[in-house]
């Protein structure tokens, strides 16, 4: 079988080539590895703490249903990044096999009681991981309200690259932007071509003109695309650099900051509204040049 669930973790592998492979922990149904050609593609932090009692520290979390810390909204209550990253969530199997593609769940029933007072609605979210070639790995959320009334949400797939060197790597694809800086405090339009990184760098860059042309370059070559861009409009850039890293426990090793960048997809900009018996839905697909 190219699908092996522990009670922990579920680990597909391309039927076709088997070292393509993702893990899976269902804590989060936070993707932890990406291996293509049997190399790891995403960071995870040597500390990431896997027993669910924190957020993952690297990999794919899931942000919903607000992004950051949110005031005066009814998402305010909640942590940062909202509950989706620290909820068990439910395997549902396998959907497909070409291409390979399994399903989690996630409902009231599977957040904390405090969750569940912080941010009191009727909700189904399914998540939708599947290897559609060697080389790329899609990734997709529905967002489904079965409360009575309607409820806003933001979500986010807050994908940890790993890379080979922060100092020879930029960012290409997000010209046309409209820029949250939030470690200036200010906005601005983005128009550079090269987003190069020489320090803490955490901003959400909004609709750019060419969504689907985002790739992660290292010198002259393509290291990543993130591609096929579905309702994902805002891309948020974050590096912690120094200090941030050092101030994160579970950030290691603690130069661990040179090996990657987080390109995250999201719809975080603007706050989305799901109609009650409605459903939305949002999806990406990472393509590696390895
Ligand atoms: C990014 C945010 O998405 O996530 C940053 O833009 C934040 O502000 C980073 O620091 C990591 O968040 P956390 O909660 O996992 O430490």
């Amino acid at each position: 079988s190219y699908i092996k669930e522990t009670e922990t973790e579920i680990v597909l592998t391309h039927p076709r080539d088997s070292s393509t492979s993702v893990r899976i922990l269902k804590y989060g149904a936070t993707i932890l590895s990406w291996k293509v050609k049997g190399q790891e593609q995403l960071w995870l932090s040597e500390k990431a703490i896997l027993d669910g009692s924190k957020a993952v520290r690297g990999g794919i979390p899931l942000v919903f249903p607000v992004f950051g810390k949110s005031e005066g909204h009814e998402t305010s209550q909640l942590p940062q990044h909202g509950f989706a990253r620290n909820s068990v969530w439910e395997f549902l199997g396998q959907v497909e096999s070409d291409p390979l593609t399994v399903q989690f769940g996630l409902g009231p029933e599977n957040i904390s009681e405090t969750a569940r007072c912080q941010w009191p609605h009727d909700f189904t979210l399914i998540f939708t991981v599947s290897l559609p070639s060697e080389d790329s790995l899609s990734t997709s959320l529905e967002v489904e309200n079965t409360d009575k009334q309607p409820w806003e949400f933001n979500v986010l797939f807050h994908t940890y690259f790993r890379i080979p060197d922060i100092t020879q790597t930029h960012v290409e694809g997000l010209t046309g932007t409209q820029v949250t800086d939030k470690v200036s405090k200010t906005n601005y339009a983005g128009n550079e071509a090269k987003i190069t990184i020489a320090g803490e760098v955490d901003r959400v860059y909004s609709s750019p003109s060419t969504p689907d042309s985002v790739a992660i370059v290292s010198g002259s070559k393509t290291l990543f695309n993130v591609q096929n861009l579905q309702n994902l409009k805002d891309v948020v850039v974050w590096n912690p650099w120094t200090e941030k890293a050092n101030g994160l426990a579970d950030f290691s090793p603690k130069d661990g900051f040179k090996n990657m960048i987080c390109v995250e997809t999201g719809s975080v900009s603007k706050y989305q509204t799901v109609a009650p018996g409605a459903k939305w839905s949002a999806s990406q697909t990472l393509k590696s040049h390895l």
